[in-house]
């Protein structure tokens, strides 16, 4: 048998960490020919209910899980690890924006980042689900100088999986017919879903969908979901964020299907004029187990004065984390 990745996975006894966990173990994350070895991270009020959740996937006798370890301590939970998946951190509840976690969370990123820089795996990729994702990675990223930055990334997928089926929704098109589209931003209330790339069985979606629409229906619709969820279910997205991660990690391990492009946030190089550092979202392309940014992408007014809107939303967060002695 191969040697078996290690995932690491926070907060795994949560909500998302109960839909990601038997995800990870069929082998939807990273293949159906990778075994896979999970380390469990919780706070210790949660081992508990994480050891009641490892006994559930040991009854599942999945072929490619290699095993289990549960940890309440950072640097054993991320030591050796390939992929970490960073979930575990308060949600938000009715009537937050995920920003106003930042004082309640952003203590948990700074140890996790030293963590990983002290003996995660030299291939170390890591993905921030927990809210608000973006500056929680920049957070965790910023305290592990030895691993290179690009490693650090936030997950977008679930406002670009969102984008898709509301798209899909509006023109009849399956969603496996629609390409081209991007998450720009922040993943919060001012990420800005572009289609003005996107195109729709072929056609561009912008010649089936109108400017009022987009403004006074898509845009709010895929920015505000979270909440949506949150008002109809009483929680947070799970299964749909768990889904979302899933997406993102194959997607970065695998490789995105050849032409076609997806949205991550991760440390901005400058492109598209988003301040050097920043972990915000693009349209971006794996190859070769990286993430690269799509260049060139012609960007309209419309589309600039949104993108620099979430931008400006992020560097507020990189200067309250940093009031907050964080980075
Ligand atoms: P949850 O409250 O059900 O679970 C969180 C778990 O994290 C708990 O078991 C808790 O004990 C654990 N935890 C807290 N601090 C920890 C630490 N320092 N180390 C390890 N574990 C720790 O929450 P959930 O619904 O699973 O959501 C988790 C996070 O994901 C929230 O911040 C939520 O807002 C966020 N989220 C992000 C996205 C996205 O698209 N980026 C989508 C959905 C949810
Ligand atoms: C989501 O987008 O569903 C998550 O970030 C949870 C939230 O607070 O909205």
């Amino acid at each position: 048998m191969t040697t078996p990745v290690n995932v690491t996975v926070t907060g795994a006894a949560g909500q998302i960490g109960y839909a990601l966990l038997f995800r990870i173990a069929s082998g939807q994350l990273l293949g159906p020919d990778v075994p896979v070895r999970l380390r469990l991270l919780e706070i210790p009020q949660g081992v508990k209910a994480a050891e009641g959740t490892a006994m559930e996937l040991d009854d599942c006798a999945f072929p490619l899980l290699a095993g289990i370890d549960i940890f309440d301590d950072p640097r054993r939970g991320f030591d050796g690890a390939n992929i970490a998946l960073l979930v575990g951190a308060r949600p938000r509840g009715p009537g937050m924006e995920r920003g106003d976690l930042l004082e309640a969370n952003g203590g948990i990123f700074k140890p996790q980042g030293e963590a990983i820089n002290a003996g995660a795996a030299q291939d170390v990729r890591v993905l921030v689900v927990g809210n608000p994702a973006n500056t929680n990675a920049l957070i965790a990223q910023a305290h592990a100088p030895d691993v290179p930055a690009e490693r650090f990334t936030a997950m977008t997928r679930l406002d670009h999986n969102r984008a898709l089926s509301q798209l899909s929704a509006k023109t009849g098109a399956p969603v496996g017919d629609i390409t081209g589209l991007t998450i720009w931003g922040n993943h919060s209330a001012t990420q800005y879903p572009d289609v003005f790339h996107a195109r729709v069985a072929g056609r561009p979606a912008s010649e089936l969908v109108d400017e009022a629409w987009l403004e006074n229906d898509f845009i709010p619709t895929v920015a505000k979901r979270g909440a949506a969820i949150i008002a109809a279910r009483g929680a947070s997205s799970a299964a749909s964020a768990a889904n979302a991660a899933v997406d993102h990690v194959f997607d970065w391990v695998n490789g995105t299907p050849a032409g076609e492009w997806t949205s991550v946030a991760l440390p901005s190089d400058g492109s598209y004029g988003v301040p050097e550092g920043l972990i915000s979202s693009f349209p971006a392309r794996s190859v070769g187990g990286r993430w690269e940014i799509v260049q060139d992408l012609e960007i309209n007014a419309f589309s600039r004065a949104k993108i620099d809107a979430s931008v400006a939303e992020l560097v507020e967060e990189r200067e309250a984390v940093k009031g907050l002695g964080l980075i």
